[in-house]
C-alpha cells in the first residue's frame, strides 16, 4: 500500500519555503519560446516560485538569463512578462544600466564612492538552455542537462510526429489550491469519468494508462473524437505539454504562494487552419472542471480531518513517482 503525502504539505508556508530551493531553484522552469524573441533586446520575464528571472536576446543573437533584480537595491529590470528592452536593461527604480550580458555598464549619476567597482556589480546570471526553441532555465545551476531531462519527451515528439505552429496565445487560470494538488491532478486519468464527462465521451477511459519514463509522465490513451489527440505528457516538475489535432499547448503549472496556483497556457497554431473556437472551447470546461474540484480538495485538506490517504497501483503510478520526488527534495 502506498500512502499519499501528508495533508500538511498542501498547507504549510514553511513547507513551500523549502520547495522554492529545492524544487523549482533546482529544476529546469519554463520560461516560454525563442519565436517569442527574435531581434535583440528581446525579453520573456517570469516568476518562478517567487523569483522573478528573464530571459533576454543579446546583440550577438545569444539568449542570457538574469534574475530580474537589480544590484543596486533590488529594483526590477523589466516588468512586463514579455517585450524589447532597447541596446540595454535600464532598472526601473533608479535607472542603473545594464548590457544585454548582464555588465554593469552605468550606475547613472552614482557619484563617487571609494572602493565600488562596477564591474562587481554585473546582473546575477541565471542558468539558460532551449529544447526545440523553447526556452528553460535553471536558477542554482546544478540541475542535469536540460536534453536529458526531455529526451523521452524528444523521442515521444518525433514518434507521434508532432510539429510546432507559431506561437499564438497565452492564457492564464487562477487556482486557489497548492501546486501539489493540481499537479497530482494532471498526473492520473482516474478522475475522466467523475470530474471531465465530455472528455469521458471522447476517450477510452476503460484503457487508459498514465506510465513514467525518467522524469516524464506520459499518459497513453486512445481517442474517438473530439479536438483531443490522446497524447498529454508532463515533466518534472511542473509543466505539461498537451496534443490536440490542430497543434500544441504548453501549460505551466506556478505555484503563487503555498496556497495559490497559476496555469500559464501558451498554444502553438496555425490560426489559419487551427479551429482555436474549438480548442479554446474545449480547454476552458476542462481547466474549469479541473479548477472545481482541486479547490474542493484543497478546502478539504486544510480543513483537518484527513492526513493521508492511498494511492492506485493501478492508476496512481505517476502520483506516486511525483510525490516519492518532491519527498525526497524537500522533505
Ligand atoms: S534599484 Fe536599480 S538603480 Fe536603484
Ligand atoms: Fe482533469
Amino acid at each position: 500500500m502506498q500512502r499519499t503525502l501528508p495533508a500538511v504539505a498542501y498547507r504549510d508556508p514553511a513547507v513551500f519555503g523549502r520547495e522554492r530551493t529545492a524544487v523549482f531553484a533546482a529544476s529546469w522552469q519554463f520560461l516560454g519560446h525563442e519565436s517569442e524573441m527574435p531581434a535583440a533586446g528581446d525579453y520573456l520575464a517570469g516568476d518562478v516560485a517567487g523569483w522573478p528571472v528573464l530571459a533576454v536576446r543579446g546583440g550577438d543573437g545569444v539568449l542570457r538569463g538574469f534574475h530580474n533584480v537589480c544590484r543596486h537595491r533590488a529594483g526590477p529590470l523589466v516588468s512586463d512578462a514579455k517585450g524589447n528592452c532597447g541596446g540595454e536593461l535600464t532598472c526601473r527604480y533608479h535607472g542603473w544600466r545594464y548590457a544585454l550580458d548582464g555588465r554593469l555598464r552605468s550606475a547613472v549619476a552614482f557619484g563617487a564612492s571609494e572602493g565600488f567597482d562596477p564591474r562587481d556589480f554585473g546582473l546575477h546570471p541565471v542558468r539558460l538552455e532551449t529544447w526545440r526553441g523553447f526556452v528553460f532555465i535553471n536558477i542554482d545551476g546544478e540541475a542535469g542537462p536540460l536534453c536529458e531531462l526531455v529526451a523521452p519527451l524528444d523521442r515521444l515528439m518525433d514518434e507521434r510526429g508532432v510539429t510546432l505552429g507559431p506561437a499564438t496565445l497565452r492564457r492564464s487560470h487562477d487556482l486557489a489550491c497548492n501546486w501539489k494538488a493540481y499537479v497530482e491532478n494532471y498526473l492520473e486519468g482516474y478522475h475522466i469519468d467523475v470530474v471531465h464527462p465530455a472528455l469521458a465521451a471522447e476517450v477510452d477511459t476503460a484503457s487508459y494508462v498514465v506510465r513514467m519514463d525518467g522524469a516524464v509522465a506520459v499518459h497513453e490513451v486512445p481517442t474517438h473524437s473530439g479536438v483531443n489527440d490522446g497524447l498529454w505528457a508532463w515533466l518534472w516538475p511542473n509543466l505539461a505539454f498537451n496534443v490536440y489535432r490542430y497543434g500544441l499547448m504548453v501549460e505551466h503549472m506556478q505555484p503563487i504562494g503555498h496556497d495559490r496556483t497559476r496555469l500559464d497556457y501558451l498554444y502553438f497554431y496555425d490560426p489559419a487552419t487551427a479551429d482555436m473556437d474549438a480548442v479554446l472551447a474545449a480547454s476552458d470546461a476542462l481547466t474549469h472542471e479541473d479548477k472545481v474540484i482541486c479547490e474542493a480538495v484543497q478546502r478539504n485538506l486544510d480543513a483537518g480531518v484527513y492526513d493521508w490517504g492511498v494511492l492506485s497501483p493501478r492508476h496512481e503510478i505517476a502520483v506516486g513517482w511525483f510525490q516519492q520526488r518532491v519527498s525526497e527534495a524537500a522533505g
